[in-house]
This record gives structure tokens, C-alpha cells and sequence, in this order.
């Protein structure tokens, strides 16, 4: 989601170094700096800027589309490019469910529709096991809901126990089954046995070290390990035994009241690390339901926080929060896989100030036997990356006993450094980053990426100051950072990493697109959140929150990693007025993007909307949109449109004049 309330009860992070420190560092290294001059302040770090490129790799030849000013309410794709709607809020994907109506909701038939906020999207070949690009399971997070925008005359203080559950059940994930037409468009099919509503409600089992912990015990659950629903489904990813992972993001927004405990309830210091509300929270849910008033329960927060593993391929399975992989404002969870079938898993935590983890399972994966795999998120180690400025890092382990996680600091099991992650990850000292959304391992060059979407409190009064991997004060438009793992091992305790893009207008003195010439470049990225891979390695970064900085609607932008055009930013996609686009996903031939866009008409209400999308009505609906290209072939390549070079009067080109005039 956007990040208005990531801030939510924030705890002082310290002040770290102060900007002209850090510089004064990189100041007598400037010999060795290839970028530098031309990046003035936010030349801390440049001597991280810059690898070599490896050999060319296969060039994008689509036509950039110029950016759309943020009040455009159209969704745009470039020339030779198909968007198509394949599936909005509402839309009946199980039996019972009635077509969507927004004057006759109910949470019975919410709970039979498709949710609402579209954030992650996995696609998952059908049946298991094959490679097919015609037919899959399309598994979507709901990550939250803009109640202001399902509910005509809405009103937070007002609201009804019937707006309550229709929200719950307008949460949590969707599993829908998705069939290429003849004609080359996609259907999705209401009536597969394979599709499945996971809400706000739905029993699910917490597995791992921290399951049973008394800490997670509540009045409706004495075994601490069954917790009902999943709540802020942010982003995701897939496991190679075809489940998919959700992580759990802000989820303190939905308890109230942590205020009211007692002044001496040890409680206290975790739930305000984690944000949970002193008074009211962002949806108010303990107005009708008291596990969400941490007053009356004040454990069940703690039951939330976790990555959740789903088997789509089984629509009876019991969804799992797998404690082993630790508590956070989860972004996502996406894996890693050494020769060997040893694992990794990436996560960042999307606060301003917070860490960037991997688990490593004790286990292997073993292609060839599923159930085998199912338990391998149970048992391993958590770790919490810490990046050196001289261009290295170290995972360093949340262990038990190891590194200060011991009782004389309030550690008395994993259990407890599982469900107070960020506390221990505050002592090993781990590194304060830009609000770390999604990683993604490279297959293609085996190297791990990781989003910092922006920090406009980096260097602030109070707040820690720039350090190499986070080199800018006021980072408004946010990085991307390169990490080789040690030997491409993807389970190594220590890695080398380098600045790949920083965000914002090419002609930016700040911005820093791998080194690829600025003055070429005639798109802008702000705000990265969740990015994907093409089969050929090409990076594809979907934005949530280029409006602020750059007064431009969210998009998607496509980069290659290597090669002569490394760096070479394209604008492939402009998202509708309010949105932000989420789950960028490939079919295995890459012939078919998905994307999800997410809240369209975002700070706007039904009795004044900012968008109609898609429908034209005053009720703007999430939707997941499939993207094609008119040749048939992959997205992105085989287009016989010329390279696009920029043009006076484009959309950017207008923007850099009012930006800098
Ligand atoms: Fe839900 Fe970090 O975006
Ligand atoms: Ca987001
Ligand atoms: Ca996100």
C-alpha cells in the first residue's frame, strides 16, 4: 500500500552518522569513483555504483510510452500491446456468488468474490508440474481495502458490522484459475475446482518455533497455534514446489487501544516497535470484534506479522504461518535456489529504517518429491543482512543464544527472536535501510536485488544519516540495490553488493541508472516496490508512488541488468489515476504480463471519485490486468517499431520543464 501509515508508532531509530560524515569518508576513495562527479552530493557510495556490464543480452525493442501526468485515468501500454481486464473486485470466482453489485454487498458474497486490493500475483502452470503459458492458477493477495471506495457515504465512525465483515472478507488471498483463449485473451473460469477464497477469517495454522509460544495464546485459541484469517498481504512469491508465500505487511493498522495496557506489561516495548496503535487504528475492527482491541487481547497481534504458505494446487490445505522465517511488516518472500537444492529465502521489511532478511532452510529441495518439500519452511536460519561501505555484507543469524539473543537481554528461546524479530535484529546491529520492499533473485546472473522504495526521512532531524547503501538524504524516489552472494551460493553468510539505479528524473544530479548514459534516457523511476525477472533476465520494476515526488501516475518500467543497455530505463506501462501497480508476473514463455492494480482512486470517495477505472462507474475497482503483445510473441521484444529515442512535447519531456524551469 502506499505508505501513510507505515509510521504508525514508530519507535526513534537513533541518529546514525550525519550526512557530511559519510562523505567526508568517500571524499579521499573519490579516485576510484567512475560516476562521481557528475552525481555530486549523492555521490556517497558511487564507488559502489559501478560493475562491469556482462555481454549484451537481449534488447527490449518495445516503444516507450512518455509518463502520464497523475491525473490521467487510463491505464496505457505501448504501441503492438494488448491490456485486458481478467479479473476485478467482485467478480464471482466460487459457487453461490452472485455477479457484483456495489448497492447490494454482503460478506457472504464477498467471500465468494474476488477480493479487493490486488497486491501480489503468482502464476502457477496447470496441471503441476508442466510448463504450460495457457493455463494456471493465478494466486492474488488482497492486501487491504479502501472501505471509502466500496461503500457509498462511507464513514470510519460510522461504519457497520456488515462493512466490517464485507472488508474481512474482501482480505486475504484468492486463488482463481486463468485459461488462454484462442483468440489469444484470457479468461478466468468461475466454476474450477481449483479456486478458493482465503479471508480475514479463514482458520490457519501457525507452524515452526514460535507456534505455541504463550505469547501467542489468546482467549479463542488456549494451543497458540491457530490463528483465523491473514491480514495486509502485501507481495509474495513462489517456492519451487508450487505453493506460493504471502507475507503479512502492515498489519498493525487493525489492533486498537495497545495504549491501555498496564504501564509495566512486558508486552509493551514489542508492540511498540511493531507500530500497533496506542488508540484507534486505521480500520477500527474492535468496534465489533475484540481480538483486534489489544486492551481486551493482547496477544493476538502477535499472530500476525508472519509469511503464509498456501498450496494452490490443493484447495483443502491448510494455509501455514511459518514462524521459522521471523516477524516483520513483511513485503514479500521470494526464494533462491543453489545447483544442490539448497535454499534461500529473501524479505524486506517495508519501514522506514527497517532490515533486509534470509532464511535458509536446514533441508534441500527435492524435485522429486513434493510432499518432501512441505516442511522445509519449518526449520533453518533467519538471518539479517548488514551492508558494509566498503561494497561487502554479512548475513548475520538471529540465533537463539548467539550475537546478545540471550535471556539477560529478554531472549529466553528462538520463539522469542522469531516473534520479536526487529527487536533482535536491532541488537546484532543490522542495517537501517530505505524501506526495503521486494528481492528477487536473477537466475540469469544469479545475483539478488533488493528495492528500497524511498525514505524521506533519511538524514532527517533525529533520524540516521546516509551510509553506502542508503547514500541519499531525503531519498524520495528510492533504490535498487545489486548483491552477488559469495561464491553465487545462495545460502553464503556474506555477499558484496553495489548501488544498481537511483530513482528519480534523469537529469536529477542524484539519479544513477547503472552508469548507462542519463541524457538517453527519457523515462524516470520513483518509488520501486516490486519487481520480476524475464526469462532472459531483464528486470521489470512495477512503482507504487511516483505521484509525490514526480507528479506522475505509478507504471512499469523495464531495465536490462546487462549488456550494453544496462540501465537503460523504459517506461512499458502507466497505471490509472490513485493506483499503484503490484504482482508484475510472466507466464514461463513470456508472452503474457500480469499486473495488478491496486487501489485506482485512491484518496478520492463513491460521491467524489479521483477514478472510474475500469468500469466507468464511480466505484474504481482493483483488477488484475493481462497484457499481451499484438504479434503474439514475448512481452517486451519482436515489436517492428523503432527504438524510441524521446521526442519534444512527451509526457516527460513536459514534466522536466515544469520541474526545472
Ligand atoms: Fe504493501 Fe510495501 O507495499
Ligand atoms: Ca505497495
Ligand atoms: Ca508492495
Amino acid at each position: 500500500m502506499t505508505d501513510r501509515d507505515t509510521s504508525i508508532g514508530t519507535p526513534d531509530h537513533g541518529t546514525g552518522e550525519i550526512f557530511a560524515e559519510v562523505l567526508e569518508r568517500f571524499i579521499s576513495r573519490r579516485s576510484v569513483l567512475k560516476a562521481g562527479a557528475a552525481l555530486g552530493l549523492a555521490s556517497v557510495g558511487a564507488s559502489l555504483l559501478e560493475t562491469p556490464p556482462a555481454a549484451d543480452a537481449a534488447t527490449l525493442d518495445f516503444v516507450a510510452i512518455p509518463a502520464d501526468p497523475a491525473d490521467a485515468d487510463r491505464l496505457v501500454v505501448p504501441p503492438g500491446y494488448r491490456a485486458q481486464v481478467l479479473i476485478r473486485w467482485g467478480d464471482p470466482i466460487l459457487p453461490g456468488a452472485e455477479p457484483w453489485n456495489p448497492e447490494r454487498q454482503s460478506a457472504a458474497q464477498q467471500a465468494r468474490q474476488f477480493g479487493y486490493n490486488n497486491d501480489f500475483v503468482g502464476y502457477l502452470p496447470l496441471p503441476y508440474g508442466s510448463n504450460s503459458s495457457t493455463r494456471g492458477l493465478l494466486v492474488v493477495n488482497h492486501e487491504y481495502t479502501n472501505a471509502e471506495l466500496m461503500f457509498a457515504n462511507y464513514s470510519l465512525e460510522r461504519q457497520t458490522r456488515e462493512q466490517v465483515d464485507i472488508t474481512m472478507a474482501a482480505h486475504g488471498i484468492s486463488v482463481v484459475e486463468v485459461v488462454r483463449q484462442p483468440d489469444g485473451s484470457w479468461r478466468y473460469r468461475p466454476d474450477s475446482p481449483y479456486n478458493r477464497r482465503i479471508t480475514a477469517t479463514t482458520p490457519i495454522q501457525l507452524t515452526g518455533p514460535a507456534a505455541g509460544h504463550p505469547w501467542l495464546v489468546t482467549s479463542a485459541d488456549p494451543t497458540g497455534s491457530w490463528v483465523l484469517g491473514t491480514l495486509n498481504n502485501c507481495a509474495g512469491g513462489k517456492t519451487p514446489w508450487g505453493t506460493v508465500l504471502s507475507g503479512e505487511e502492515n498489519f498493525n493498522g487493525y489492533f486498537d487501544n495497545a495504549g491501555r495496557l498496564p504501564a509495566d506489561d512486558l508486552r509493551r516495548a514489542s508492540l511498540q516497535r511493531y507500530g500497533i496503535p496506542t488508540g484507534l487504528g486505521r480500520y477500527q475492527w474492535s468496534k465489533y470484534y475484540d481480538r483486534f482491541d489489544v486492551s481486551k487481547e493482547p496477544n493476538e497481534s502477535f499472530r500476525f506479522g508472519w509469511v503464509v504458505e498456501i498450496d494452490p494446487y490443493d484447495p483443502t490445505a491448510t494455509p501455514k504461518k511459518r514462524t521459522a522465517l521471523g516477524r516483520a511488516k513483511h513485503e514479500a518472500a521470494t526464494f533462491a535456489l543453489n545447483p544442490d537444492g539448497r535454499l534461500a529465502v529473501y524479505m524486506g521489511d517495508d519501514e522506514r529504517f527497517d532490515y533486509i532478511y534470509k532464511f535458509v532452510p536446514s533441508g534441500r529441495f527435492n524435485p522429486n518429491n513434493r510432499a518432501a518439500n512441505l516442511g522445509l519452511l519449518d526449520e533453518g536460519t533467519l538471518y539479517v543482512a548488514r551492508f558494509n561501505d566498503d561494497g561487502t555484507g554479512r548475513w548475520i543469524p538471529l540465533v537463539w543464544g548467539q550475537n546478545g539473543l540471550t535471556p539477560e537481554n529478554g531472549f529466553g528461546s528462538q520463539a522469542d527472536v522469531l516473534i520479536h524479530t526487529r527487536i533482535a535484529a536491532d541488537l546484532v546491529g543490522a542495517t537501517k535501510m530505505d524501506r526495503p520492499e521486494d528481492m528477487e533473485w536473477n537466475p540469469v546472473n544469479g545475483k539478488v536485488y533488493a528495492v528500497m522504495t524511498n525514505n524521506e526521512q533519511r538524514g532527517g532531524s533525529g533520524r540516521p544519516g546516509p551510509d553506502a547503501a542508503n547514500p541519499r538524504p531525503n531519498n524520495r524516489t528510492g533504490h535498487i540495490l545489486e548483491i552477488s552472494e559469495a561464491s553465487d551460493d545462495v545460502t553464503a553468510t556474506t555477499f558484496t553488493w553495489n548501488v544498481f539505479i537511483l530513482g528519480g528524473l534523469p537529469n536529477d544530479p542524484s539519479s544513477y541508472y547503472a552508469g548507462f548514459p542519463k541524457e538517453q534516457i527519457t523515462s524516470a523511476l520513483a518509488a520501486p516496490d516490486n519487481i520480476v525477472f524475464d526469462s532472459q533476465g531483464t528486470m521489470w520494476i512495477a512503482t507504487d508512488g511516483a505521484t509525490g515526488p514526480l507528479g506522475i501516475n505509478d507504471g512499469v518500467y523495464a531495465v536490462p541488468v546487462a549488456g550494453s543497455e544496462r540501465g537503460y530505463l523504459r517506461q512499458f506501462l502507466s497505471s490509472p489515476a490513485g493506483s499503484e501497480v503490484c504482482g508484475p508476473e510472466f507466464t514461463p514463455d513470456n508472452t503474457t504480463f500480469f499486473v495488478a492494480i491496486q487501489h485506482p482512486g485512491e484518496e478520492g470517495t463513491v460521491e467524489k471519485p479521483v477514478s472510474t477505472w475500469p468500469d466507468g462507474l464511480p466505484y474504481p475497482r482493483p483488477a488484475v490486468v493481462a497484457i499481451t503483445a499484438e504479434h503474439g510473441g514475448r512481452i517486451g521484444q519482436g515489436s517492428s517499431s523503432a527504438l524510441f529515442t524521446g521526442q519534444p512535447g512527451s509526457g516527460l519531456a513536459e514534466l522536466f520543464r515544469r520541474l526545472f524551469r
